[in-house]
């Protein structure tokens, strides 16, 4: 019998980064960092080393300040107790022979004072995102309407993420992305129903994207723009916000093809649910980009290996599939069955549900 390579399964190069495989494992908030510090605990090297058989780990959202918090006992990336945290975490993957991006966040107005410190959660204009935020006494609240961003703090923050990218770095990192994604701060700049400033960060699409071009040129004093990637999200619908209309997707379109410019090692985009209008996207940012792509939302193994033979994507990047398969690399070279996930272990809590599910290997033994 003849076994044809997956083409999952065969190397690339992402911009500086070499992976043996295409298979990424995608950014997946688990909250563990159940500490004051908010810093990676012992079990998040275990977690982390469990599944270097990706060929890229992109780490969890990661805050780059205090002041970017939004969700309980996620760790951060901006003081020394959380470098030596993650400085662990990127030794244990490395000597498992993987590789790890650390991906840098900010959710902006998406936050309650409870997360931070009794202060107003503050964002590029004074609109509700109509999401909702858990905080312990009250459980999924509502969000309020942030303050606005002063120009002074736009440029705090973008500092904010240099030092984070640089944190990144002495921890032992490969590389960082940038959190764009869903309603996170960058996209919450994007977007002209939460973005009315008439500054230089506000009003045409060029500008509201200027703040993502900007955090892209500080974190690039840290790191070769080959170790940098951006995950964005044009097809996020959620609160009173973020739609994904006809408008929203052109200048999704529009960014899409500037990004060129930037000569990132990737960029990360979340396409739609639906298979067959995910390949039609897919050959759109294709066609508008000049770079590699990593190809996300809902793909198998059948699927993320047809993008890639298709030429639409570089990469194929898997979340929900990592967290009960840690050796999901080796069961798609086997082609052997994938678990799934336990939903009540997904956000907080310890090792049960994060370090505990087996390899198929030792599935199959018992
Ligand atoms: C439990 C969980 C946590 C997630 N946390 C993050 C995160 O921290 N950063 C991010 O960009 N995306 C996050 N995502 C989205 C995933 O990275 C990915 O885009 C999504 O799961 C779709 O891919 P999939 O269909 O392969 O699961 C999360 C998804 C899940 C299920």
């Amino acid at each position: 019998m003849t076994t044809v390579q997956q083409p999952l399964l065969t190397p690339v190069r992402l911009g500086d980064l070499e992976l043996p495989n295409r298979v990424v494992m995608a950014p997946l908030t688990r909250a563990r960092a159940a500490n004051t510090d908010l810093a990676p605990t012992r079990l998040h090297p275990a977690y982390y080393a469990q599944r270097a058989g990706a060929g890229l780990i992109v780490s969890e959202g990661t805050w780059v300040s205090d002041r970017a918090i939004g969700y309980l006992n996620v760790p951060g990336i901006y003081s020394e107790a959380q470098v030596a945290g993650w400085t662990a975490v990127t030794r244990a993957v490395h000597d498992a022979g993987g590789r790890i991006v650390s991906q840098l966040g900010h959710v902006g107005s998406v936050s309650h004072p409870d997360h931070l410190g009794g202060r107003q959660p503050v964002g590029p204009s004074a609109v509700n995102p109509g999401e909702k935020t858990f905080i312990p006494t009250l459980g999924l609240t509502d969000t309020g309407t942030p303050r606005a961003f002063r120009a002074d703090e736009i440029a705090a923050t973008i500092e904010d993420y240099r030092a984070a990218a640089a944190n990144a770095r002495r921890a032992g990192f490969d590389g960082i992305e940038l959190h764009a994604q869903g309603s996170q701060l960058v996209a919450q700049f994007l977007n002209p129903r939460l973005n009315q400033r008439t500054d230089a960060y506000g009003g045409s699409q060029d500008r509201r994207a200027r703040f993502l071009f900007d955090v892209i040129a500080a974190v690039g004093e840290v790191w070769s723009s080959g170790r940098i990637g951006v995950k964005l999200s044009p097809y996020w619908t959620n609160g009173s916000a973020f739609t994904a209309d006809e408008d929203t997707l052109a200048d999704y379109d529009r960014l899409i093809a500037r990004l060129t410019s930037a000569g990132l090692g990737y960029l990360h985009i979340m396409g739609p649910a639906s298979a067959p209008e995910r390949l039609t996207s897919f050959a759109r940012y294709r066609s508008l980009y000049d770079g590699t792509i990593v190809a996300n939302v809902g793909f198998t193994r059948d699927s993320g290996n047809d993008i890639v033979e298709r030429g639409l994507a570089d990469a194929v990047s898997f979340g929900a599939p990592f967290i009960a398969n840690p050796d999901l690399v080796a069961r798609f070279a086997g082609g052997h069955p994938l678990a799934d996930a336990d939903r009540n272990t997904l956000y907080g809590g310890g090792a049960e549900g994060y370090t505990d599910y087996p390899t198929s290997h030792a599935t199959h033994l018992t």
